[in-house]
């Protein structure tokens, strides 16, 4: 069976990386078929639309979507409703892939490049579960008004009880193939749509007695994840927090440049997509760390294509080339070091594909 796959490389460092990412894709020896798309501020440019129909419509009629990076200053002034982001935000909406999976996981060889001290990130092994199509980010009403000759700017933050109870769900499974952990991350002291997430996730829980729940506030779950983060296994938090609190899981694991994640609806479709943005400071210039869209297309793999196998594959030929002393200019640590080799985006890709 051939797997259809939409891949969208998107703007600034998006579109620099992917065709790098293609060619490990081509090493495998699976049968796939690629079709691209237009998404963000390339869309925009030539099509004046960050999210056009043909995109959506494939992303439908597709296995999985593979995803660089959207936006980039030059569409920064656009209103908000044009914006590159609007596109990702309509395409995860679209195919309603509510389930935002981002592991951070530190490679042994990378212990070094963590803002932490390495004994408090060796072994590190979390997985982020963020709710992804609900909460503040989609809320109505939404805007900004004219308040006599001042303004106000205003979001609305909400969840139902099926949107907490599905993703609850699905952060309860995987924390049961994990090490049966599960923290839950609120503010439910302030506010009343996330009593109700933690009213609901608590419920949920009678359908998995054999998970360990705790529940902290964001505030506490941030300092903890900065403090002692392998006490955590699976983390479920909603749109927002799950934003704030992935780049932070990201940081501990060496760079925003090594991060994947996986977008899942109900039917098993899914975006993948490193969890770094477009960089456009450092687009065009051969220095993106493209591991993180690699290790999106292990996860791709893995959770869309049923390929564990290939998946496997690709995760341990990351390893290798970082034992080897590969390094992007994010994972090489200041000054040098001994037996490390600074590497650009295309050297990168060819040593994964050498270790493949
Ligand atoms: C992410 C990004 C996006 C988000 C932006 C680009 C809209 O920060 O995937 O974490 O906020 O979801
Ligand atoms: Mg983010």
């Amino acid at each position: 069976m051939t797997h259809r796959i939409l891949v969208i490389p998107g703007d600034g460092i998006g579109a620099e990386v992917m065709p790098h990412v293609l060619r490990v894709l081509e090493t495998l020896d699976l049968e796939l078929s690629f079709e691209t798309g237009e998404l963000g501020g390339v869309a925009i440019d030539k099509l004046g639309t960050p999210l056009p129909t043909p995109t959506l419509e494939s992303a439908r009629a597709s296995d999985a979507v593979l995803l660089g990076a959207v936006g980039g200053p030059k569409w920064d002034d656009l209103p908000m409703e044009h914006r590159p982001e609007k596109g990702l935000l309509g395409l995860r909406a679209g195919l309603d892939a509510f389930a935002n999976l981002r592991p951070a996981m530190l490679y042994a060889p990378l212990a070094d490049a963590s803002s932490l001290r390495p004994e408090l990130v060796a072994g590190l092994d979390i997985l982020i579960v963020r709710e992804l199509t609900g909460g503040i980010y989609f809320g109505e009403p939404r805007g900004v008004e004219n308040d006599n000759g001042r303004r106000r700017g205003f979001n609305t933050d909400e969840y139902t009880e099926d949107e907490i109870e599905r993703i609850a769900r699905v952060a309860f499974d995987l924390a049961d193939k994990r090490k049966g952990r599960l923290t839950s991350v609120d503010k439910a002291n302030v506010l009343e749509v996330t009593q109700l997430w933690r009213d609901v996730v608590t419920e949920v829980h009678a359908d998995f007695p054999n998970i360990e729940l705790d529940h902290l506030y964001v505030d506490n779950a941030a300092m903890q994840l900065v403090r002692a983060p392998k006490q955590f296994d699976v983390i479920v938090t909603g749109n927002l927090f799950g934003d704030i609190l992935s780049d932070a899981a990201a940081m501990l694991t060496g760079s925003l440049g090594m991060l994947p994640s996986a977008s899942l609806n109900a039917e098993g479709q899914g975006i993948y997509e490193p969890v770094h943005g477009s960089a456009p400071d450092i687009a065009g210039q051969n220095m993106a760390n493209p591991l993180a869209t690699i290790l999106s297309a292990a996860m791709m793999l893995r959770y869309s294509l049923g390929e564990a196998e290939a998946a496997n594959r690709v995760e341990s030929a990351v390893n290798t080339v970082l034992e080897e002393g590969n390094r992007t200019a994010d994972i090489m640590p200041a000054g040098g070091a001994d037996g490390l080799r600074k590497v650009g985006t295309d050297a990168m890709a060819d040593a994964v594909i050498a270790a493949l």
